[in-house]
């Protein structure tokens, strides 16, 4: 497709971007803003390491084009807090959920999405929302932890993750 311009709004800031409007939004991140902490897996929308915020969705950026991500604001995972402290990333250190870590920004992403959508989440709300975010260390338990941890957190409760 011949090249055009498309304002994204990255993180808060406005990121003009001159390119074929069907170029994946995961490609901007990474080569374009030098966003990194957003991860290429498959590159097909299978495997959940892409995953990104546009809007309040949870979506994969590897197979989203930035013609389709101009209209709403896109957050990654650098931009989930100010401060490395938003009570998935918390609750993640404590269970130390990572293994290599490939998958875990992407896993934190969905689980931000996750975590307003089911404000007490059972395994099944957990299971049916995550199950396209693939961990080859095979972490699935402590993320299930994590995440149960962080819920409780947001609701201001005690957790008996
Ligand atoms: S890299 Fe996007 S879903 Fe796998
Ligand atoms: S922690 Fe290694 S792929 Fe998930």
């Amino acid at each position: 497709m011949t090249p055009t311009t498309t304002i994204l709004q990255l993180n808060g800031k406005a990121l003009s971007v001159t390119a074929s409007p069907d170029t994946p939004l995961l490609w901007v991140i990474r080569d374009m803003a030098g966003l990194t902490g957003t991860k290429f897996g498959c590159g097909i929308g299978l495997c959940g390491a892409c995953t990104v915020h546009l809007g309040r969705r949870a979506v994969r950026s590897c197979i989203t084009p930035i013609s389709a991500a101009a209209g709403a604001p896109v957050t990654t995972i650098e931009c989930l807090s100010t401060d490395g402290q938003h009570p998935l990333q918390k609750a993640w250190v404590q269970t130390q959920a990572p293994q290599c870590g490939y998958c875990q920004s992407g896993q934190i992403m969905q689980a931000a999405a996750l975590i307003r959508r089911f404000p007490n989440p059972t395994d099944d709300d957990i299971d049916s929302v995550m199950n396209g975010n693939l961990c080859r260390c095979m972490a699935y338990v402590r993320i299930r932890q994590a995440i149960k941890i962080a819920a409780a957190e947001v609701r201001g409760v005690a957790s008996h993750a």
